[in-house]
């Protein structure tokens, strides 16, 4: 088996969020796809681990913030590579709340969705998440970030909890 096909399956670049009470977090996930039209439905693919995991559960509500290419990479390093159990992630950053109380991001984001649970399924580390888009706005012109494009020319990498990380041979 040459597991190196798995590099070349194609994804952007989301931060996803949520709330609990009055407590916001967010992370990075590139496991972010459409998965009807009507209506229309998301899905992201969330670590068991991750605090954004435990908010979408109790609240089953999630936001998708769409990163755009110029997002710098020490943005991506505090929602991907820092738990909202250490860092106030969303401290400084240019946000607002959506019309779930969710947070959605603003600076180097070109849009976004909010969603409601609407299934999700156990798939051993990871839960994935199926919601109802809620609302949609387009903030800004741009071109999304892909995954590749931030391996192959940010030089950036995923962390273990991300359900495609491939470790290095
Ligand atoms: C490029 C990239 C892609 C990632 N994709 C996912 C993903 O799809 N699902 C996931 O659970 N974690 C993913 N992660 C890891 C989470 O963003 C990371 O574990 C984060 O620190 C969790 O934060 P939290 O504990 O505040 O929720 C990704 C990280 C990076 C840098």
């Amino acid at each position: 088996m040459n597991t190196k096909a798995l590099f070349k399956l194609s994804y952007g670049m989301y931060v996803v969020s949520s709330k609990k009470d009055d407590a916001l977090n967010g992370q990075i996930a590139n496991t972010v796809f459409q998965v009807t039209a009507e209506p229309p439905q998301i899905s992201v693919c969330i670590n068991k681990e991750n605090l954004t995991h435990r908010f979408i559960q109790e609240s089953k509500i999630f936001t998708v913030s769409i990163l755009e290419r110029e997002a710098p990479m020490e943005f991506i390093g505090r929602f991907g590579f820092k738990s909202g159990r250490e860092v106030e992630k969303f401290k400084g950053i240019d946000y607002k709340l959506g019309i779930t109380g969710a947070p959605v991001v603003i600076q180097n984001c070109l849009g976004y969705l909010e969603c409601k649970v609407t299934n999700n399924i156990d798939v051993g580390t990871h839960t994935i998440f199926i919601g109802k888009v809620a609302e949609a706005e387009v903030t800004k012109d741009g071109e999304p970030m892909t995954y590749a494009y931030y391996h192959k020319i940010k030089g950036g990498r995923a962390p273990k909890t991300a359900p495609t990380y491939i470790k290095e041979q």
